[in-house]
């Protein structure tokens, strides 16, 4: 049992605290992580404030890369001394949608339990409780023990705030351009939500070559960086009859893809009202479990709209991960400029009272001392 620090939450409403835990080794099938860097995302937020069910006293954090430190009998890749970006989702490698190339469809994962494959956790607290390690993977402590599929090698020379940020907001954003949406150069595309995930929706659609993209959020600052990353119009959000025609107007009288990454029922009918005939809204942004939209069946059915919910943007992290992460080295996937703050472990609590304001993107929190800093670590003041 080695010593770990983790950010705990022992009940939704009470704020998550730094505790040392103890870690036992990885066991079969599982591989030991030295965190370098997480980020931390609504969807931690909406654990801590109870809008999806709590699954008990948890490690928060999805949002992880770092260094392979140990790997149980039977682990033969990744191996010790591997960069790796975890994943949130890890399939079971065996289930029909697995075998199909779809593990983000895979039923069997054993993901939403907060364990590992056998049903049990590695994470033990002072007084010898089980505390579980959000989506089996718990990322904003120094160590985590995670399932070897979930352990993604990526190619070296990847600053470790970067590599977090793959491992959530932006495989899920530009995936759900580039998988669940398919969008083709000169398609117009709309965002609503600006945050880590909506900013990584704008630089898939960037890459895609969506035009015109029209990015949609209530924060000016959010605005203005996605311009800066290719967004050819600005819409602030206020009224929604009013947001909803600026963004008809702004895309010549609809979207062919209107991505949702606020995650708000409000925005999702935003989305799908300002699609054109033919045309798809993308829900990317998950809202508190429950939560219901509407919209209007008749116009849906004549105008031939999709609907299409994006979890993990349809992607396949084995083959996403490394791929998001050669387009960062080459300079075509400026991923960096969603950290807006590296902070130590003591401070996640803070950036996640900052994600309820709106303000800032990531703030990603980087495990030192001994991070070995990788080459060109991005440091923003
Ligand atoms: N219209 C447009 N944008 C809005 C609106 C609105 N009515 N309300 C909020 N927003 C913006 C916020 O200003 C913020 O910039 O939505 C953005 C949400 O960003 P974050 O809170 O940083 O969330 P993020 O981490 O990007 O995740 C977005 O995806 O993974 C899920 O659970 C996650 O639901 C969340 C969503
Ligand atoms: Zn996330």
């Amino acid at each position: 049992m080695r010593r770990v620090r983790a950010l705990v939450l022992r009940e939704p409403g009470r704020p998550p605290e730094v505790e040392d835990l103890g870690i036992e080794d990885p066991r079969g099938g599982e591989v030991a992580v030295r965190v370098m860097a997480s980020g931390v995302c609504r969807s931690d937020l909406h654990v801590a404030d109870g809008d999806w069910a709590f699954p008990g006293p948890v490690v928060l954090g999805h949002e992880g890369a770092g260094v392979v430190e140990a790997v149980g009998p039977g682990v033969a890749e990744p191996g010790v001394g591997d960069p790796v970006a975890l994943s949130w989702y890890w399939p079971c490698l065996a289930c029909a949608d697995c075998q199909r190339g779809r593990p983000w469809a895979c039923a069997r994962t054993g993901a939403n339990d907060h364990l590992q494959p056998d049903g049990t956790t590695r994470l033990r607290d002072a007084s010898g409780g089980q505390v579980l390690a959000y989506l089996s993977v718990g990322t904003l402590a120094e160590r985590a023990v995670v399932p070897a599929q979930a352990a993604i090698p990526l190619p070296a020379g990847v600053p470790w705030e970067v590599a977090a940020l793959i491992d959530c907001c932006v495989t899920t954003g530009v995936g759900a351009v580039l998988h669940a949406a398919g969008v083709a150069p000169g398609e117009p595309v709309v965002v609503f939500g600006l945050g880590g995930v909506g900013l990584s929706v704008v630089m898939g659609a960037v890459l895609a070559g969506a035009h015109p993209l029209v990015a949609v959020d209530r924060v000016r600052a959010k605005l203005d960086l996605a311009l800066e990353l290719g967004a050819t119009a600005a819409v602030e959000a206020g009224d929604d009859a009013e947001t909803l025609a600026r963004v008809r107007e702004a895309t010549g009288g609809g979207a062919a893809y209107a991505f949702e990454a606020a995650g708000l029922p409000r925005t999702a009918e935003l989305a799908i009202q300002a699609v054109r005939m033919g045309g798809t809204a993308v829900l990317v942004g998950l809202p508190a479990q429950g939560e219901r939209a509407s919209f209007d069946v008749e116009r849906t059915v004549e105008g031939s709209v999709s609907i299409v919910g994006a979890n993990y943007g349809r992607s396949v992290p084995a083959v996403d991960f490394p791929r998001l992460a050669r387009l960062y080295l080459a300079g075509r996937l400026p991923i960096d400029r969603l950290v807006e703050e590296r902070i130590g472990l003591d401070a996640a609590p803070r950036a996640l009272e900052a994600l309820r304001t709106g303000q800032g993107i990531r703030r990603v929190v980087v495990f030192e001392p001994g991070n070995p800093r990788a080459p060109g670590t991005v440091v923003r003041s």
